[in-house]
């Protein structure tokens, strides 16, 4: 793995990693101010805007050529290689204290994603992945499950801010929850990615999620072994409104269930 062409830039990002958990732990004993950005339960605190702040000046001194997109900074385009974070995936989660929400921190190359990390800023776990160099979990290699049945597969959603204004997804899980399907709703799309890789989860969707939550998980997901595509089977691009990531066998089952009238 060290002979791998981005092995610098994995190492940079767990660096990054553990400067963002030194900052969610901070401002979790401390206290921290919080606002709001699209809607009155969009949250926005201290410990997201100082994590972006500390992730791109260190990834940026380290490689003065990148570009940077983050979630609360934005970016700008142009770049042959640019970083993709989100600095702090899980916000609400975060701001109550309850224990699921990390970092997504990814590289980008010429459109593709070659490098991912999502630490779980709460349990201490890192998640990562190289392109062509496989996934793993605190030094160890992960792989998605092979459970090849729907039924009693455990998977995971996640709803916009704004969903009581667009409330497609709410379709989405009634299809599942009326066909008897596991679903939980934990909150942190990049650690829901992670847990597919990680063989804890055998299927996500989501609907209108942006780069800097699943650049990182989308490559975890990949390098498991699993399948990450839209809504229709074709492959996922970043952007794209719909990702629906399983462990490969249980991917067509799920489509059908989320597409039935
Ligand atoms: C949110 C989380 C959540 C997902 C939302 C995201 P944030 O990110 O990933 O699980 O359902 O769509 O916006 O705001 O906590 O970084
Ligand atoms: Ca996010
Ligand atoms: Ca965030």
């Amino acid at each position: 793995m060290k002979g791998h062409p981005f092995y610098p830039y994995l190492e940079a990002l767990l660096q990054a990693a553990t400067l963002a958990q030194g900052i969610h732990a901070y401002y979790l004993a401390k206290g921290f101010t919080q606002g709001t950005k699209s809607g009155p339960t969009d949250l926005v605190t201290q410990a997201d805007r100082e994590a972006e702040e500390a992730i791109k000046n260190l990834l940026l001194s380290r490689f003065p050529g990148a570009g940077f997109l983050g979630e609360e900074g934005g970016g700008e385009g142009g770049k042959a290689l640019r970083f993709i974070v989100d600095p702090l995936d899980g916000t609400v989660n975060y701001a109550h204290g309850f224990p699921f929400y990390g970092v997504s921190l990814a590289l980008e190359v010429e459109g593709v994603i070659q490098v991912g990390v999502v630490r779980d800023t709460a349990r201490g776990e890192t998640f990562y992945a190289l392109r062509g160099g496989g996934a793993y979990l605190d030094g160890r290699p992960i792989r998605v499950t092979e459970r090849a049945e729907l039924l009693g597969s455990l998977l995971a959603t996640g709803f916009p801010y704004d969903v009581a204004k667009d409330p497609e997804n709410l379709t989405y899980f009634a299809r599942a929850l009326r066909r008897g399907l596991l679903v939980r709703r934990p909150g942190a799309a990049a650690l829901d990615l992670a847990y597919v890789a990680a063989g804890r989860l055998e299927g996500f969707w989501e609907v209108k999620l942006n780069p800097w939550d699943v650049a990182a998980g989308w490559l975890l997901v990949e390098e498991a072994g699993g399948r990450v595509t839209d809504l229709e089977g074709r492959p996922y691009h970043l952007g794209h409104r719909y990702i629906v990531a399983t462990n490969g066998c249980i991917h067509e089952a799920l489509l059908r269930v989320l597409q039935e009238d």
